[in-house]
């Protein structure tokens, strides 16, 4: 709890009654934190945290950055590849949708990894692929990033999108790069080509979780599905992981739908769906049947420490189940 105060900082002790200072993209009703559950084989299931550090303008880059050296400082996170990429990503006038994110994951050993991510559209949607490509240059990545940011790139019928750009701010081999990016109006067959770039991915894997997740959706042309490509610091010519999110609240009728799909791919994984049912109890504030939303994502990672990680709204401001202003 004491970690989720320092990440909030003064929003932390704010009203959910107060209207949002500001509208964040982390959650759909803007709440500016997101839990996310990661089911590992044989291990317990890791609780994360996203969170946006509320500011008071989206001209937040400055404060943000100071808000991660804080941390940086207090558990002893290491910031030169931060450092090499900040500069690009927060321009004095960004154009995207959020500065900074942060996440933490806590890990059962007590070491709670962290985590930063950047908006690729930071200096306007157009400039996101160089970007993007300066920033794996700079990484020494360059080489193996270009199967993500090459032009030719992508599955889907319509031109992918970069998302976010994410380091992970520990030192060591296993502190890894991690690119996002969005497949518009992408299929199962779409995604499963775009894992090819991979070679530790699982083939069938992705094609029969989105078949799963996405209740046998043909084409995901409501909100994308994204793929995230994650590189380690002696990649050679590839990305050594891979994870797909599929954003299930726009492919179930409601929660209790979503639920039972995720408890399915759950179970077909060898983890236990009782905490997630113990989760999003604790999280819900109607009966799952009442609406959709309460689980915003489903991922499937696969390479190094495979998992399975759902993402629960918090549904802090708004549940889903009630009119846009029923609670302020
Ligand atoms: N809310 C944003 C979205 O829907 C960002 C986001 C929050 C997100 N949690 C996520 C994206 C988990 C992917 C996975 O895109």
């Amino acid at each position: 709890m004491r970690l989720l105060h320092d990440l909030l900082g003064s929003a932390g002790s704010r009203s959910v009654a107060e209207p949002a200072p500001w509208p964040s993209f982390v959650a759909d009703d803007h709440t500016p934190v997101e839990f996310s559950l990661s089911f590992l084989r044989s291990e317990r299931p890791e609780l994360r945290f996203l969170v946006e550090r509320l500011a008071p303008d989206v001209n937040a880059g400055r404060a943000t950055r100071w808000f991660t050296e804080q941390l940086a400082h207090r558990y002893g996170l290491a910031l030169d590849r931060f450092d090499a990429v900040a500069g690009l990503f927060l321009p004095a006038q960004p154009r995207g949708r959020f500065s900074l994110w942060h996440a933490v994951v806590l890990r059962a050993d007590g070491r709670h990894h962290f985590k930063v991510y950047f908006d690729p559209t930071a200096r306007g949607e157009d400039r996101a692929p160089a970007l993007v490509a300066a920033a794996l240059e700079r990484l020494g990545l360059g080489a193996a990033g270009r199967t993500v940011v090459a032009p030719a790139f992508g599955p889907g019928p319509r031109p992918d999108r970069f998302m976010f750009f994410s380091l992970d701010l520990h030192a060591g081999p296993l502190s890894r790069t991690k690119v996002y990016v969005a497949h518009h109006g992408a299929g199962p067959a779409d995604v499963e080509r775009t894992t090819r770039a991979v070679p530790a991915a699982v083939p069938g894997a992705a094609a029969e979780f989105c078949r799963l997740v996405g209740g046998g959706q043909g084409r995901f042309d409501a909100r994308p599905l994204l793929s995230c490509y994650s590189f380690l610091g002696d990649d050679g010519d590839s990305p050594s992981g891979y994870t797909l999110y599929l954003p299930i609240r726009d492919y179930a009728p409601d929660d209790k739908v979503a639920r039972d799909r995720v408890a399915t791919l759950l179970e077909r994984n060898g983890a236990d769906p009782m905490v997630l049912d113990r989760a999003l109890n604790s999280v819900a504030h109607r009966p799952l049947a009442a609406g959709v939303g309460l689980i915003s994502y489903v991922s499937l990672r696969m390479g190094l420490r495979p998992a399975v990680t759902v993402y629960l709204s918090s549904e802090a401001y708004r549940t889903s189940a009630e009119p846009a202003g029923a609670r302020p």
